[in-house]
Parts: structure tokens; sequence; C-alpha cells
């Protein structure tokens, strides 16, 4: 038991009681009660001894994750030469496409999504801010893997990407074909999202990362999640879908850093983009919405920094933590949720 830390020692007290939390599904509702007793004493006992609760210290290390505290590199010196963003014909991805595009080190820019008129929009603002640039842009849906793999596979071979930006994103209002039907496409609305969120994401940085890793590369590999992933209970299958990627995201951060593969994850919260115009037509307000430019100035901050997770603005995250990590009854009054 020594030097345990009152984290290390409430596991190891659950150890002992391992065989009685297991049997206990089995057991009458008074036997429950009783283990319930005895984990709660375990727990306390502890946390007498040690400063502070363990879920302050269990939360102190999700916001020093947040803050960068234990891991962010302000000396950090990689900058990307050719980066390739999915969903960077508008909002998030384009914003983050034009604050490289300004970057002495950035010679290429690859730029996805399905809105033609979008994308050779935006690559006229890029070259605006600046002419020597080489720009790709591609018609190009995430959900369809083949095309994303043939894709990048060529681009690279010509332009060798050393960033990539899964950053192309739905919520159900965008997976909806019919804003009159909105409610009746439930099934369907529930794929369009988990295919693009997750699957576009694989579809994304899984040729990226095969690339880096046979070259040999040095690579900065991107996630846009969002704070919902730190709530999914309130955010349905999109909360769901984000919490899968900050999880795998951080996953990939862990087993890739000594690869030289650097990959963060952003947990944005609302930001003024298309995404929530649906939203706000249904007279939904977002009172600490943050400007675009504002979003992507902290993102750049934490990327240029290579911390872990970058969140903006930082509250909402920090809050949607707390939120999470009590028990859902007591959060949410009834049909206080989004689908
Ligand atoms: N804005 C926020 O409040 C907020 C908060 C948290 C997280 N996020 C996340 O940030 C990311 C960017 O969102 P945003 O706010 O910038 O919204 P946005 O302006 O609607 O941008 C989404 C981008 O994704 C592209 N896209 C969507 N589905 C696609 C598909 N199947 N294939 C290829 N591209 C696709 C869109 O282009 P096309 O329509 O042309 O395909 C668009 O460029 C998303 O992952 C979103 O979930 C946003």
């Amino acid at each position: 038991m020594k030097n345990l830390t009152g984290m290390e020692e409430i596991l190891s007290q659950l150890q002992s009681l391992k065989g009685e939390l297991n049997a206990s599904i089995f057991k009458s509702i008074e036997e429950k009660k009783k283990t319930l007793e005895k984990v709660c004493k375990a727990v306390s006992t502890i946390e007498q001894k040690s400063e502070g609760t363990i879920y302050e210290k269990i939360l102190r290390q999700y916001i020093k994750d947040l803050l960068g505290l234990d891991d962010s590199n302000p000396k950090f010196k990689f900058r990307p030469s050719t980066i390739f963003i999915t969903g960077g014909n508008g909002g998030i991805g384009a914003g983050l496409a034009k604050s490289y595009a300004v970057e002495k080190t950035t010679k290429t820019l690859i730029l996805t999504g399905r809105n033609e008129k979008k994308l050779e929009k935006t690559k006229k603002e890029l070259l605006k801010l600046n002419g020597k640039l080489i720009i790709i842009t591609k018609n190009l849906n995430v959900r369809n893997k083949e095309a994303m793999l043939n894709f990048i596979n060529e681009t690279d071979k010509k332009y060798p990407i050393d960033m990539v930006v899964a950053n192309a994103g739905i919520g159900f209002a965008q997976a909806s074909n019919s804003k009159t039907k909105f409610k009746s496409e439930f099934v369907h609305c529930q794929e369009a999202i988990l295919e693009t969120n997750m699957v576009g994401v694989l579809n994304t940085i899984l040729p990226v990362l095969d690339i880096f890793k046979t070259n040999k590369r040095q690579g900065q590999v991107v996630l846009i999640s969002s704070s919902a992933a730190y709530l999914p209970v309130r955010y349905g299958t999109y909360g769901a879908s984000k919490t899968f990627v900050k999880n795998y995201g951080k996953f990939l951060r862990r087993v890739l850093a000594k690869e030289s593969i650097y990959v963060n994850v952003v947990t944005p919260d609302c930001i003024d983009t298309d995404i929530s115009i649906p939203y706000k037509k249904m007279g939904m307000v977002f009172p600490d919405e943050l400007e675009l430019d504002d979003c992507i100035e902290r993102m750049r901050k934490g990327l240029d920094e290579n911390r872990g997770v970058v969140a903006m603005p930082m509250w909402q995250s920090v809050d949607n933590i707390i939120k999470g990590s009590i028990p859902v009854k007591s959060q949410f009054k009834e049909g206080d949720f989004h689908v």
C-alpha cells in the first residue's frame, strides 16, 4: 500500500470487492445496498486520508488535459507544407486553410467537399491571400472509402501530404434530406451521421497514416471532434460519433508519438458556421457562440503547440465534462435532449 495515490488505493480496495460486485447481479436489493455501502466506505476512508476528493482528482486530470499542462509543447517546431483538409470548402475547414495559407511554410493546400461552388469560392479566396500556393480541390464524399483512398494515394505521389485534418462532419439537420420530414427520417439520419463523422474520419486518416508509416514520414493528424464528445448523453448520435473521434484520436496520439506522427484532437463548442444555421432557424440560441476567426486563432495555437486536446471555448468542454460525470437522471428534464 506504500506510496499509493488515493486513486490507486481505491482501485485496490475495489479489487478486494470484485467478487462481491460481480455476484451482486444475482443478489437481493438488501444485499446490493450493503455492497454499495462497502464501496462508498472504502472510497470515503481513503478520501479522508488523501488531499482532495477522488472526483476532484479525476476532474483535475481532465482539466489538465484541456489546459495542455501535461500534453503540449510550446517549443514544437513542426510546421506542415502540404495540408489536406476534408470539408475544406466552408466553416472551420476553410478557416483553417486560410490561416495556413499565409504561413511561409505552407506550399500546397488540398481541399475536399461535395459542393463544387463552395470549393471554387474558397480556392479563389485562398489565392487572394497567397498567389503562390498550389491549391488542389476535389468534389469528394468522405463516405466513399474507395474514392478517398485513390484520391489520397494519387495526390500524395505529386504532393506529399504532411498534415491531414479530418474535419468534414454533419449534425442531425445536415443528415436530414427534407426539413419537413425531420423526425420521420430517424434511421437514415443516424446512419448518415455515423458514416460521415466516424467512418468518414477513418476513410480520411487511415490512408494518410499508411503513407506516413510506410515512408517513415513525420506528419500531423488533426481530428475535429466536439465539446459534445464530453456529454454524449445530451447529444445523441452526433455526440456519440464525436466521442469516438476524441477517444480514437487520443489513442492514436499515444501509439504514434514515437514515430513522429503528432495527433491532435479538437473539441470546439458552438462556432459561427453553416452547421448551426438550421438550428438557429428553428429558434435555438447559442449565447456562447464563438466567431470563426476566434476559433481558428485558438485552434492554431493548440496545433502549433502540439496539444493532445485543443478545446474552444474551453469552458464549455469543462462544463460538459462535469455534467457528463454525474448520473443522467439528475441532469435533464424529460425531452431535454437532441437526436
Ligand atoms: N460549428 C460548430 O459549432 C461545431 C462545433 C463542434 C464541432 N464542429 C465540427 O467541426 C467540423 C466542421 O464543421 P463546421 O462548423 O465548419 O460546419 P460546416 O460549415 O457545415 O462545414 C462542414 C464541412 O464538412 C463538409 N462535409 C459534410 N459532409 C461531407 C461529406 N459527406 N463528404 C465531404 N465533405 C463533407 C461540408 O462540405 P460539403 O457540404 O460541400 O460536403 C463542409 O465543408 C465538423 O466535424 C463539425 O461536427 C463544429
